[in-house]
């Protein structure tokens, strides 16, 4: 596949970052396995075709995401936006995983970050899920403090609802907000996508190819050993068939459009978020340096209104929440 060449996008005022960034969950056997080699040249491929705007998280493979990225940067750290995350501590959906905002967690999570990473920065930190124990003014708070040191340049919030993004954006510019967005995860265009578009804060959506029930190659089969779709309502027995065959409206614009069925997932992500009035970076993962080059290329599908007009009524034919504690994303506290 011949790479597309790959725009740059202002996603807060002084951060640019390549049109579609690299979601780095994936090089860690979160989806299926891959071995160290697989993912080191994955991301190293990410990069080689202009996707420089890099995701990962301090709890992606109990910090083996963050070493990787590390070592791949070793020598190509200034061509990067390096992004991360804190404030998740291990275990998986409703068994054991815990949320830590407290300020003064906030200094040794970055730190143990960097050392993996083997960064004096990161362009953008993120409060991986918002601790509903603590007001958000204190965390962000504690997270302007290291913007003002300089080992953070922009900070960012997940899954926050508008209500909180707004609170916290008083406290410190926010400059990204990273939810579930995609044809399968509608429920951010209600509250958090309006105040961020309001607010001039940019959208990163994550699980763009809805963990991969947007692709043809998903098979529910391939869900076994740590795979964490086996955590989500969605991917549960009594769902999956069901949402496997809205796949199909989804195809039938891939071939009029001339693209595969992930690009018309990221092509339809753009057009949405266009007509919405918000900046948007989504970050397709995948442990595939082949499907890398074709998630980029989905920078130059462009849908016309019919088509993404024929995608927007799928969400709500989606069986099963997208995650399985509903107060765990934004739209079970909005
Ligand atoms: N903030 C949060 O709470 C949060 C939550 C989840 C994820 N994230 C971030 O967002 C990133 C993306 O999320 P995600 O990994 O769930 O995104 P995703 O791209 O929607 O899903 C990844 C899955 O889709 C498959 N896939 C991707 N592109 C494909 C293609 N072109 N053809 C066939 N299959 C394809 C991958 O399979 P293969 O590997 O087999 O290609 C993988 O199983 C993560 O890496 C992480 O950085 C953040």
């Amino acid at each position: 596949m011949t790479a597309v060449p790959m725009p740059t996008v202002d996603l807060a005022p002084g951060l640019t970052v390549s049109a579609q960034g690299y979601g780095a969950m994936s090089l860690t056997p979160v989806y299926g396995p891959i071995s160290d080699e697989a993912a080191l040249h994955t991301l190293a491929r990410a990069i080689d075709i202009g996707i420089t705007f890099i995701d990962t998280a301090n709890v992606y493979g109990e910090g083996h995401s963050e070493e990787l990225v590390g070592r791949v940067l070793r020598d190509r750290r200034d061509e990067v936006q390096l992004a991360t995350k804190f404030g998740l501590s291990r275990g998986t959906p409703g068994a054991g995983r815990s949320i830590d905002g407290h300020p003064d967690s906030v200094r040794p999570y970055l730190e143990a970050s960097l050392g993996r990473l083997g960064v004096d920065h990161v362009d953008l930190y993120y409060l991986h899920r918002v601790d509903l124990s603590v007001p958000i003014e204190d965390t962000v708070g504690a997270m302007a403090q290291l913007v003002a040191e300089g080992k953070v340049r922009y900070l960012g919030l997940s899954e926050v609802t508008a209500d909180e993004l707004r609170r916290a954006h008083a406290v410190h510019p926010i400059a990204a907000v990273q939810s579930e967005w995609s044809i399968f995860s509608r429920d951010v265009e209600r509250a958090v996508v309006p105040a961020a578009a309001e607010l001039g804060v940019g959208f990163v959506p994550y699980s763009p190819v809805s963990r991969g029930l947007l692709s043809d190659a998903f098979d529910p089969d391939q869900i076994v050993g740590g795979d964490m779709r086996a955590h989500f309502p969605r991917f549960g027995a009594d769902a999956i068939a069901h949402n496997l065959t809205l796949r199909k409206e989804v195809r039938a614009v891939a071939a009029e459009a001339n693209a595969t069925t992930p690009q018309v997932a990221l092509a339809w992500l753009a057009a949405v978020a266009r007509r919405l009035g918000v900046v948007s970076v989504p970050i397709p993962g995948t442990r595939h340096p082949q499907r890398v080059e074709e998630n980029a290329a989905a920078v130059a599908v462009e849908l016309t209104d019919e088509q993404v007009d024929r995608l927007d009524g799928l969400a709500e034919q989606v069986i099963g929440n997208r995650s399985a504690d509903p107060t765990w994303v934004s739209a079970g506290r909005e």
